[in-house]
C-alpha cells in the first residue's frame, strides 16, 4: 500500500493510455450520425468507473445521449461531493486544419492533441483517476462522492436539465465539483466563480418564392440578404453596446468591490491578444477588458447562410437567408426574457417586404458562486499543494449550463476547478491538453477530496 499521490504518480502512463482510448471515441453530441459513438463513450466511462472502485455505476438512457452515474457513499457523516463532467465533444471540422487527426490522439512535446482532450474528457477523467488512486491506496475515500457525467453539454444539455429535478435525492450533495474551465497560465491556477449564460437563436428571412434574377427584379423586390445585413447592423453599435431595448435591464451592476477584484486579475493582455491573432482588442469602452470578457453580456453572429457563395459572380436575389447568433448573459438576465426582447426588436426592424422568423435554439442561465464557502478554501489549498501556487478567483466568459441548475434545484454551490490552458484551442482545430496539468490535476483532486473533510466538517 502506498499513499494516493505516490500511487497516482506511479500510474501516470496507464492513465494517459486510458485517456487516449477515451479520446478515440468520436462522441460528438450535435451530429446525429455519431449517436452510436456517444453510447460507446458512455459505456467506456462506466466500465472505467467500475474498475476505479466506484459503485452503483449506471448508464441512464435519455431522450438523446445517456448520462453516466456512479457513487461511493461509505464516508458516513463526511460531506458529499457531486462531480460533474461531459463526455461529449464538439464537431472536429474543419478537418484539414488539424496537424494530426482529431480522433487519433497524439502526444507532441508536453501536449496531448485530440478533440475533447481539454474540453472535457481529459478534465473529467482527472477525478475518476483521483478517486481510483485514493481507493486503491487507502481502501476508502475521505468523503462521499457521486459522479454525474453527461453526453450533450455541447448541444444544450436538455436531458440532464430534465433529469435533475426528477432526481434530487439521487444527486443530493454538499458541494459540486466541475473541471471544465481553464487556468490563467501553466503557472497560475484559477478557480472560476462566475459563468455566463446563453441565449442562442436563429433569424430566418424569406423574400421571393424562389431565387430571382437581380436584373429583372433588383430594385423592385427587397433582397432578404440585404435585410439581414440591416437587421444585424442594428443589433449592436460599433463599440459593442447592444441596442435591443431592455437588454441590459436585468444586468446586476458590478459592485466597486468586484470591479476592484477584477482589476487585479493577472491577464497578460499581450499574450491574450497574440492568442487571438486579431490586430487589437475591442469592446464597450465603459468596461475594462477583463470585465468585458467575463462580467458583461455579449451578442455575436456565428454564421450567415444565403445567396450564391460558389466561385465567380452570380446575380441573384436569394429567396431565403439565415443567421445564427448568440448572446452571452450575466446575472440576472433570463434567457427566455432576452429571447422575447430579441424577437420583438427584430419584428420591429423587419420591413413588410420580407417575412422574418426568430427561433430560440437554447438558453442557459449565468451563475455566480460565493467564493467564501469552505469548499473553495479546500480547493485553493489543493491547488497550492499540487501546483505550488495559490489560485486566483475569476469570472469565465464561457457557459456551463448545469451550474446554475445545481444552485437552483439542488442548492449546491459549484467549485469550478479548471485544468485547461488558454491555448488549448477548445472547439477549434488542434485542441490539446497540457499533460503536466492532467497529472497535477489528479493530485489536486486527491488533495481537494482530502481537504474537504477538514474544511467543511464542523
Ligand atoms: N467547457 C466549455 C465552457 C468554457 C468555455 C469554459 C471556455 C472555459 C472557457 C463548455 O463545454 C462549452 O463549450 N460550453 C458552451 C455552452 C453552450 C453549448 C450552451 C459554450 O460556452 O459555448
Ligand atoms: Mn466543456
Ligand atoms: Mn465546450
Amino acid at each position: 500500500m502506498s499513499d494516493p499521490i505516490t500511487y497516482a504518480r506511479a500510474h501516470q502512463a496507464d492513465y494517459l493510455a486510458e485517456l487516449i482510448d477515451f479520446l478515440r471515441i468520436p462522441s460528438i453530441s450535435t451530429q446525429p450520425e455519431r449517436t452510436d459513438d456517444t453510447a460507446v463513450a458512455a459505456q467506456w466511462l462506466a466500465d472505467k468507473m467500475k474498475q476505479a472502485g466506484l459503485e452503483n455505476v449506471e448508464i441512464i438512457t435519455t431522450q438523446r445521449h445517456p448520462l453516466v452515474y456512479a457513487d461511493w457513499l461509505h464516508a458516513g457523516d463526511a460531506p458529499t461531493v457531486l462531480i460533474y463532467g461531459h463526455y461529449d465533444v464538439q464537431p472536429a471540422e474543419p478537418l484539414e486544419l488539424w496537424d494530426s487527426p482529431p480522433f487519433e490522439p497524439t502526444v507532441r512535446d508536453d501536449y496531448l492533441y485530440a478533440r475533447g482532450s481539454s474540453d472535457d474528457k481529459g478534465q473529467a477523467y482527472i477525478h475518476a483517476k483521483a478517486v481510483e488512486a485514493i481507493l486503491q491506496s487507502n481502501g476508502r475515500l475521505p468523503v462521499n462522492v457521486k459522479f454525474i457525467v453527461e453526453g450533450e453539454e455541447e448541444s444544450g444539455g436538455e436531458s440532464l436539465e430534465a433529469f435533475i429535478p426528477q432526481n434530487k435525492a439521487k444527486l443530493a450533495a454538499d458541494v459540486a465539483l466541475v473541471s471544465d474551465t481553464a487556468m490563467v497560465s501553466a503557472q497560475q491556477p484559477a478557480i472560476v466563480y462566475g459563468l455566463r449564460g446563453m441565449c442562442y437563436a436563429y433569424i430566418d428571412i424569406e423574400g421571393p418564392k424562389r431565387d430571382l434574377h437581380s436584373g429583372s427584379f433588383g430594385g423592385g423586390i427587397n433582397n432578404p440578404l440585404n435585410v439581414l445585413g440591416h437587421i444585424i447592423a442594428k443589433l449592436k453599435d460599433e463599440d459593442g453596446r447592444i441596442l435591443m431595448p431592455g437588454f441590459y435591464d436585468a444586468v446586476r451592476p458590478l459592485t466597486e468591490q468586484e470591479r476592484n477584484i477584477l482589476a487585479q486579475f493577472p491577464l497578460d493582455e499581450a499574450a491574450w491578444l497574440a492568442e487571438s491573432g486579431a490586430p487589437e482588442p475591442w469592446g464597450d469602452p465603459d468596461y475594462t477588458l477583463v470585465e468585458r470578457l467575463g462580467a458583461r453580456p455579449t451578442l455575436d453572429v456565428h454564421g450567415i447562410i444565403g445567396g450564391y457563395t460558389g466561385p465567380g459572380a452570380k446575380t441573384v436575389l436569394p429567396a431565403k437567408v439565415h443567421a445564427k447568433l448568440s448572446m452571452r448573459l450575466v446575472p440576472d438576465q433570463d434567457p427566455d426574457e432576452i429571447f422575447r426582447l430579441l424577437k420583438a426588436y427584430v419584428a420591429k426592424l423587419a420591413p413588410p417586404s420580407v417575412k422574418v422568423t426568430v427561433t430560440l435554439e437554447h438558453g442557459a442561465l449565468a451563475s455566480i458562486t460565493d467564493f467564501n464557502i469552505p469548499a473553495m478554501q479546500a480547493a485553493a489549498k489543493a491547488y497550492a499543494t499540487a501546483f505550488g501556487q495559490e489560485p486566483v478567483f475569476m469570472r469565465e466568459g464561457g457557459s456551463i449550463p448545469v451550474v446554475s441548475q445545481f444552485q437552483s434545484e439542488l442548492g449546491l454551490e459549484t467549485v469550478l476547478m479548471g485544468f485547461g490552458l488558454p491555448g488549448d484551442q477548445i472547439h477549434a482545430p488542434n485542441e490539446r491538453f497540457y499533460l503536466p496539468n492532467f497529472y497535477r490535476g489528479i493530485e489536486t483532486s486527491i488533495h481537494f477530496l482530502q481537504n474537504l473533510l477538514f474544511n467543511t466538517h464542523d
